[in-house]
């Protein structure tokens, strides 16, 4: 009896955390609790003005961002605002050595400057329903496919409609949802600060706190004369709308309310502890493969300004996780994430016998059981998306273009694909990558691939010169200080494991001359711009295909392709999809058990609304974080000439005057703000709003020390980090001077 009272205990005491501002609520089914908890916080508006299907509503300015970021229309001629990371891209493409607007920032003038995008594209929720029922009764009664079942609802849901709809389930396949879109194709460049602003502190910042990024970028809808989504045309016009967020520059104080209103993409806070085990030791392997990837491509970027420019943003997103793993896995590490989901699982499965539906239930043994035989192949796996999908360039745009030509895809976008890719991409890299990367895990051992024996060799001896840049500004101890050792040398006796695993599974690789360097980099077609242009050219099929299929990098790219897809990935998913049954019934197991308590679904890309408090936090002993920070604090940090932490003389001048037009307070001009927001990645450029639903901040990144929110949310050490809408207003009305845009903008003073 003792035991089950605890249990009962331990699981208000897990899951009372949803009433402490935790979880990532579907804006449609805002249950009483929540709605009392906000109001409670502040909170002054209604259920219909977060979402309402039949009237205007908040979520009408929400936007899907490239599939990935979030932004949102602030303006009644389609302005969107979303971060400078989420638009990175974007800004590159739109660069040159002698028009680096990635360095100087860009604002236009007029609608004629804007810059058109290729490939860029944004979506906004037109309504959402709950298709679980006819979901499930499709696949129990009519014993269809998920797949088939969710493509014949979507086809009967749009049919005659412009709009597209997606399926997700929700609390791992107990429930779906259906969600249509209005997509739109022609999104142009408006207003980007420069990096040194938008990027400020770079990698020694990213992910910590305080923070002085100004980590912003606008851009515009256009569509066609009737207003309607249409392909880029010089015809366009800007979006007409009335559903566009009005902005507050009245400020806050702590424990103010804050919402954020955006697409977060993936969380996994339902995870048994063996799973969140699993996690950390990925993450261990993931970020070592990383490390080796930045220190080469960061030894070259110091080089040579054009390559700087041309890998800052492959960089920029592979510095980014790896640090965010560290980050996650020293969280796990101090929440005591695994102990007390092992302590609660133990209690779970003992209590468990008093129910009758539960007795003899075993789920917490099997699932250890799968995530044993899941460690290789999802080692495994990594290893083929981080080496060779993600990290040597010329794999994926082999694999991808090859395809291509010998599927008779247009001339138009071979050539487009090709110099994509070409334009920021540097041999003399790749071929440094492929040897530091792929060449050590061939041969030696009678040609067995070995598994990345060199690389931790080399990682264990060295000091990493792109982390060197990481002991720049405030930061320096703030990383140091509460990282673990000990936690990161468990990946000894772990890497053994591993390595021996790999040698039984796999075949050997008795082809050592696959891996030839000087084929593949002098005298492959892949990885020369002119050769495969030239290749486009020729309209002799038979001979087109037979270039291509004696070509080495073509033959090596198929090979690693094919082993991995025909020999890791189907086994991976194969043992994953076993796992995502437990995570089902895992699910409805708690809430059958616990089911008081205000669950919350895991993050999947659909629309979601987070509130909490602007708060400060103790990160540790007799260190508390502010709320906020000022443009003091980023002069404070500024190091002249510093590849992270420059800033523009501009800055600089107005700085010294305190020329902060109507956005200071009390002469200070604020920066960066956090809150207890339950977020996560997607929810870059989501629209924080206050208790009047007015636009106060724009969300971009998570405090060091939760960043292991995504596993274990714990409202002690985690907030969300976010640019203050003051700071943006400032920059685009008195650092660029474009009134212009301030004069669209609706804004409470
Ligand atoms: N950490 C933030 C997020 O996950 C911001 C990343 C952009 N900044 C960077 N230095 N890569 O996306
Ligand atoms: N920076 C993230 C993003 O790009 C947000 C986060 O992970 O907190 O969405």
């Amino acid at each position: 009896m003792k035991k089950i009272i605890f249990i009962i205990c331990l699981g208000i005491n897990i899951f009372n955390r949803c009433y402490s501002d935790e979880g990532m609520w579907q804006p449609y089914l805002l249950s009483q609790i929540n709605l009392d908890h906000m109001i409670d916080l502040g909170f002054q508006l209604t259920k219909d003005d977060i979402y309402s299907i039949n009237n205007n509503s908040l979520k009408d300015a929400i936007v899907h961002f490239n599939g990935g970021c979030t932004a949102s229309i602030i303006s009644n001629r389609g302005l969107l605002l979303t971060n400078h990371h989420c638009g990175y891209s974007q800004i590159q493409a739109n660069s040159s050595i002698e028009n680096n607007l990635l360095e100087n920032g860009f604002s236009a003038k007029n609608l004629n400057e804007e810059l058109p995008n290729e490939n860029l594209y944004v979506s906004i929720v037109k309504y959402v329903k709950d298709v679980t029922n006819e979901v499930n009764f499709q696949i129990n009664d009519n014993n269809l496919n998920e797949k088939n079942v969710i493509d014949s609802i979507i086809n009967k849901e749009i049919k005659n409609t412009n709009y597209d709809a997606i399926i997700k389930p929700f609390y791992k396949g107990n429930q779906y949802y259906l969600f249509v879109y209005e997509k739109f194709y022609d999104i142009r460049l408006v207003n980007a600060p420069p990096s040194s602003i938008g990027k400020f502190g770079s990698d020694t910042d990213n992910w910590v706190w305080p923070r002085h990024t100004g980590d912003y970028t606008i851009f515009r809808i256009y569509v066609n004369q009737e207003n309607k989504p249409a392909k880029y045309s010089k015809e366009n016009i800007p979006l007409k709308t009335d559903n566009f967020l009005k902005i507050s520059t009245q400020g806050f104080e702590e424990n103010d309310f804050a919402m954020v209103y955006g697409f977060p993409g993936s969380t996994n806070e339902y995870l048994p502890s063996c799973a969140v085990e699993h996690l950390k030791e990925l993450n261990e392997y993931r970020i070592e493969i990383r490390k080796n990837l930045l220190n080469v491509i960061d030894f070259y970027m110091k080089k040579s300004d054009q390559i700087k420019l041309n890998y800052a943003s492959k960089y920029a997103s592979i510095s980014n996780y790896y640090k965010k793993w560290k980050g996650e896995n020293l969280g796990i590490f101090k929440s005591n994430a695994i102990q007390n989901k092992i302590r609660f699982e133990k209690l779970l499965m003992d209590s468990l016998k008093i129910y009758e539906n539960y007795q003899n239930y075993d789920i917490i043994n099997k699932y250890d059981s799968l995530y044993n035989e899941l460690r290789i192949y999802s080692f495994l796996r990594s290893t083929f998306i981080e080496k060779v999908y993600r990290g040597v360039d010329f794999f994926a745009f082999t694999n991808n273009i090859s395809k291509k030509i010998l599927g008779n895809e247009s001339d138009s976008n071979l050539i487009s694909i090709t110099n994509n890719h070409f334009n920021s991409y540097s041999k003399e890299i790749d071929k440094d990558l492929f040897i530091k990367l792929i060449l050590p895990m061939v041969g030696k051992n009678n040609h067995k691939l070995i598994f990345d024996d060199e690389i931790f060799e080399l990682s264990k001896n060295q000091n990493y010169d792109f982390e060197k840049g990481w002991n720049y500004g405030e930061n320096k101890n703030n990383y140091s200080n509460i990282s673990n050792e000990k936690e990161f040398d468990s990946l000894k006796d772990f890497k053994y494991t591993v390595k021996y695993n790999f040698l039984n599974i796999y075949p050997f690789i008795d082809n050592k001359k696959l891996f030839n360097v000087e084929n593949i980099f002098e005298k492959s077609i892949f990885t020369d711009r002119g050769k495969i242009l030239k290749l486009i050219n020729n309209k002799n099929k038979a001979k087109v295909e037979k270039i291509i299929k004696n070509d080495k990098a073509y033959i090596l790219t198929k090979y690693l392709f094919d082993f991995y897809f025909t020999k890791i990935s189907p086994k991976y998913w194969d043992i994953f999809d076993q796992i995502s049954e437990l995570d089902k019934k895992y699910i409805k197991l708690l809430m059958d058990i616990f089911p008081n308590k205000n669950y919350y679904p895991d993050a999947n890309g659909t629309l979601r609304l987070s509130y909490g408090e602007i708060k400060t936090m103790k990160p540790r002993d007799a260190v508390t974080y502010n709320y906020i920070t000022y443009l003091d604090g980023m002069i404070e940090k500024y190091i002249p000439d510093d590849y992270e932490f420059d800033l523009p003389q501009k800055i600089l001048n107005i700085h010294k005057h305190k020329n902060y037009g109507k956005y200071a307070i009390k002469n200070k001009l604020p920066l960066c703000f956090i809150s207890t927001n339950h977020t996560t990645g997607g929810n870059s450029g989501s629209p924080v709003l206050n208790s009047k639903g007015h636009l106060i901040g724009l969300n971009f990144d998570r405090l060091w020390e939760g960043t292991m929110s995504d596993v274990n949310f714990d409202p002690k050490l985690c907030r969300n980090i976010m640019v203050d809408i003051r700071f943006i207003l400032f920059m685009i009305d008195n650092y660029f001077d474009s009134k212009n845009l301030i004069n669209e903008l609706e804004i409470f003073d």
